[in-house]
């Protein structure tokens, strides 16, 4: 049984390197292997749209770390990500590999990982788009999030300062390890409000009776009893949501891969509409 863990902070011996850590100290206590890598250690390029993965169905054509990283999530059994809270989201390493994701998305290797999440902040109220990215990314390459973790801490190294965080960060590396050999991926965090994703977060649609969570898009709609919002999701609609093999198969088949036939169709036009636009201000 192995054990990854991410780190998406640069800062050396920072928040999330320690508590991402504490994570793995807990998962080698029942048993695992573990392996440590920080994200930003490693050449991540921006995904360049050249759509080899979708059209060609191989791994990503650009030559960086990018596929190791994948690798390595894929000979692991869990993967617990440590990313700070920088700016209300993810750092900016997450959203690289989330859209460098495009092949394994489609590949599966990853599918089926027990995953943990510890996401460490500083100030309160100024995280509610954190989870958003860690979600996209695990959940888009189908790793069962078992449990995630908002974990309040303040500066430079400061995390072992604070025994609950230390002790909940150890927790979820136990608990990612005992999903791995009970098989059981119930998830354990806090429940949140979307069922998937368990996050907190929900957009109201145009109807303005529909909400939906925008990571899983799961849609559901809303009820006041006693002053209290309930948000009613239905079986049906828990079952839809967007990271389902079967959706994601149907994004790639249905919406992504038949645009290669409009593009091969409208060569000609594109050439002539997009040549206005080619120098123009040196570009
Ligand atoms: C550029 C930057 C932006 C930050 N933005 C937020 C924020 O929006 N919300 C928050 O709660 N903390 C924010 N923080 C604080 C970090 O989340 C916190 O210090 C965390 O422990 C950093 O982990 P690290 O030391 O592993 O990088 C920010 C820190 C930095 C450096």
């Amino acid at each position: 049984m192995k054990v990854l863990g991410l780190v998406g902070s640069v800062r050396k011996l920072g928040n999330t390197e320690i508590l991402t850590k504490e994570a793995l100290m807990g998962a080698e206590e029942e048993g695992a292997e573990v392996e440590i890598l920080r994200l930003t250690d490693y050449a991540v390029k921006p995904c360049q749209g050249c759509a080899a993965c979708l059209f060609q169905e191989r791994d990503c054509i650009i030559e960086d770390d990018a596929n190791f990283i994948f690798a390595a999530m894929a000979t692991s059994d869990g993967i617990i990500l440590g990313a700070p809270c920088y700016i209300l989201e993810a750092t900016a390493i997450v959203k690289q590999l989330i859209d460098r994701g495009f092949a394994p998305m489609q590949q599966n290797k990853i599918r089926g990982k027990v995953g943990g999440v510890i996401v460490p902040y500083a100030t309160r109220g100024w995280t509610q788009n954190a989870f958003q990215q860690t979600n996209t990314w695990l959940l888009s390459l189908g790793v069962d999030v078992i449990d995630q973790l908002l974990c309040h801490v303040q500066g430079l190294s400061e995390a072992p300062l604070f025994s609950r965080e230390i002790e909940r960060a150890h927790t979820l590396g136990k608990r990612v390890a005992q999903a791995i050999k009970t098989g059981d991926h119930a998830y354990q965090g806090e429940e949140g409000i979307c069922p998937i994703c368990h996050d907190r977060n929900l957009r109201v649609l145009k109807d303005m009776e529909t909400v939906e969570c925008p990571v899983c898009a799961v849609r559901g709609s809303l009820q006041v009893e006693g002053g209290k919002i309930k948000v009613i999701f239905t079986d049906e609609a828990v079952k839809r949501h967007r990271w389902t093999v079967r959706n994601l198969r149907r994004h790639f088949t249905y919406h992504l891969k038949p645009s290669k036939d409009f593009f091969l169709k409208t060569k000609r036009e594109r050439k002539e509409m997009a040549g206005r636009y080619k120098g123009y201000l040196g570009m």
